[in-house]
């Protein structure tokens, strides 16, 4: 048994929150009957119509992205800029999982499963995730010492990343950094170098859980084989 608006909601026509209008505007029923009661729990073999069509459960799709610069990872923008979606040919109602901000490049997976992108975010899952990062100045041991024994950012301690100097550029003044982290707070990489006196001046997610990026050139996609997408329910077990 499942949640009226969530069922809505999953079957593509509509998000969770305009699924509970819907209900309290009286426009469901459910086997000939009216629905007003969020919450109201609701089985396969139930009969639903919003505005008097039946709804049908939508096919799950996966996508993963090489995310360019310049496009901003969210469904709809007020500003208008170009959105991930935009770069994926697709009518379903998909969305990213979890979040690259609008510089950063990389891997990028897009789905319209709630769980699917659910047990790939979920702090308690511990997915890790790979990020690149070439930094202004060249970062001292200390530095990432002090990376590694798990920074506080905003009064919450990050656990520990892995931490891999894998460049020195000399002549520019710059470093590459490879960080594995496993939390997916807004901007953690960059406020984590900054917090030990690095800027980073680009950053790119090489690899999430065991997802990588492969050959895909940056704007290009591919869709998950299911082998994949059990892969990730496996993190149920874990
Ligand atoms: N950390 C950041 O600072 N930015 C990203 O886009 C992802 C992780």
């Amino acid at each position: 048994m499942e949640r009226l608006q969530k069922v809505i909601a999953e079957s593509g026509i509509t998000s969770r929150r305009k699924a509970e209008e819907l209900i309290v505007d009286g426009k469901v029923r459910v086997n000939g009957e009216i629905v007003t009661t969020l919450g109201t729990k609701v089985s396969s073999s139930d009969e639903i119509l919003v505005n008097n069509k039946m709804i049908s459960k939508e096919s799950k799709e996966y996508y993963l992205l090489n995310k360019p610069r310049g496009v901003v990872t969210t469904t709809k923008d007020d500003k208008n800029r170009k959105t991930v979606i935009d770069l994926i040919k697709t009518n379903t109602r998909i969305y990213p999982v979890g979040r690259l901000d609008y510089d950063t490049t990389g891997l990028l997976l897009l789905t319209n499963d709630g769980e699917f992108a659910n047990l790939l975010t979920h702090p308690s899952k511990k997915v890790e995730k790979v990020y690149v990062a070439k930094l202004r100045g060249i970062i001292t041991r200390e530095a990432i010492n002090k990376l590694k024994s798990g920074v506080v950012i905003d009064n919450i301690k990050l656990s520990s990343p892995r931490v891999k100097l894998k460049k020195i550029n000399k002549s520019s003044n710059t470093c590459i950094v490879e960080i594995t982290i496993t939390e997916g707070k807004n901007h953690q990489v960059k406020n984590m170098f900054k917090e030990v006196g690095y800027e980073v001046l680009k950053l790119k997610r090489e690899k999430l859980y065991f997802f990588t990026l492969d050959n895909l050139k940056s704007g290009d996609y591919r869709k998950l084989t299911p082998k994949e997408v059990s892969r990730v329910y496996n993190i149920k077990n874990k």
